[in-house]
Order: C-alpha cells, then structure tokens, then sequence
C-alpha cells in the first residue's frame, strides 16, 4: 500500500484542486488530503470563503482516502511518520524552491503542475468577491 499526502486549502473547489487529487492519487494507494485549518490559515493573512468544517467535505471526493487537518508549517515529518507516508505531493507554485527539501530524508518529494487558467483566487476575483487575481 504507497500512500501519498498533500496540503492545500482547497476553498471553493474547483477543477484545478480535483486534477491536483486525480494526479496525486495516481502516485500510489491510498490519498491523504492534510487540509489547512482557519486557525493556521489567519497566521498567513488567508481568510478561506468556507470554514474548515465546510471543505473537509472534498472527503467525499473518489480520490481523497483521508482528511487531517494542517494547523502548522511543522507538522509535516510527523505527518509523514504517524501516517506512514511514501510521497508528498505539491503544487508546483512551490517547485524549485529548497523548502520542503527536509522531506527527502523521510520519504518521496513530487511536484505536480497546476492546472493552468484555475484558482480559489481567481474564482474570487471573477466573482467580485477579491480585486487582485493570481
Ligand atoms: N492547484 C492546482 N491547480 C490549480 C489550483 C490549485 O494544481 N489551478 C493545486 C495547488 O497546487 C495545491 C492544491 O491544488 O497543491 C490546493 O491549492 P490551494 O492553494 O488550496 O488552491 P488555489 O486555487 O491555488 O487557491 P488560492 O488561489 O487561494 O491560492
């Protein structure tokens, strides 16, 4: 069993968040989705449409086995110990940066392309909801 593991806060969901599942699931058995919490969220300034309670239904999702919340930037050795993680999987808005570079110690690091013409943000600012855009 080759489970995976991956973070976001996967507000609004959107096509771009369920090909990011789709292609993460496809690296191994069994998805882990740790999904970002209102609290850790605030410490960046990111104020999330849907509470935590309200996105942890992507659950439903084919792709998605589990949902565990991400409160901290430093949780994620012990994510990858407690759950027995062979491959985490990020957007590659973080590709070409050292930061997650720790990781390879524990387990596989794979970068996936994002789904171009698609974010929560983006959704936001088509909707009025936002002025700026990414
Ligand atoms: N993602 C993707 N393609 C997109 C948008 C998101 O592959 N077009 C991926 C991200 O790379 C990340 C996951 O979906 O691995 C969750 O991203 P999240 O930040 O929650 O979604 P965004 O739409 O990027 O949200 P925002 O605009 O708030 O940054």
């Amino acid at each position: 069993m080759k489970r995976v593991l991956t973070y976001g806060t996967f507000d609004l969901l959107h096509y771009g968040h369920i090909n990011l599942l789709k292609r993460a699931k496809a690296l191994g058995d069994y998805l882990i989705v740790a999904l970002s919490t209102d609290e850790f969220n605030a410490t960046k300034g990111k104020v999330a449409f849907h509470d935590y309670e309200t996105r942890k239904l992507m659950e439903a999702i084919r792709y998605v086995d589990l949902v565990i919340p991400e409160k901290n930037w430093e949780q994620k050795i012990s994510d990858v110990k407690d759950y027995h993680v062979d491959v985490v999987v990020m957007g590659s808005d973080w590709a070409g940066s050292d930061r997650f570079d720790y990781l390879k110690d524990y387990c596989e690091l794979v970068f996936l392309d994002r789904t171009p013409g698609i974010s929560t943000t983006k959704i936001k600012h088509d909707l009025g909801l936002v002025k700026d855009k990414n």
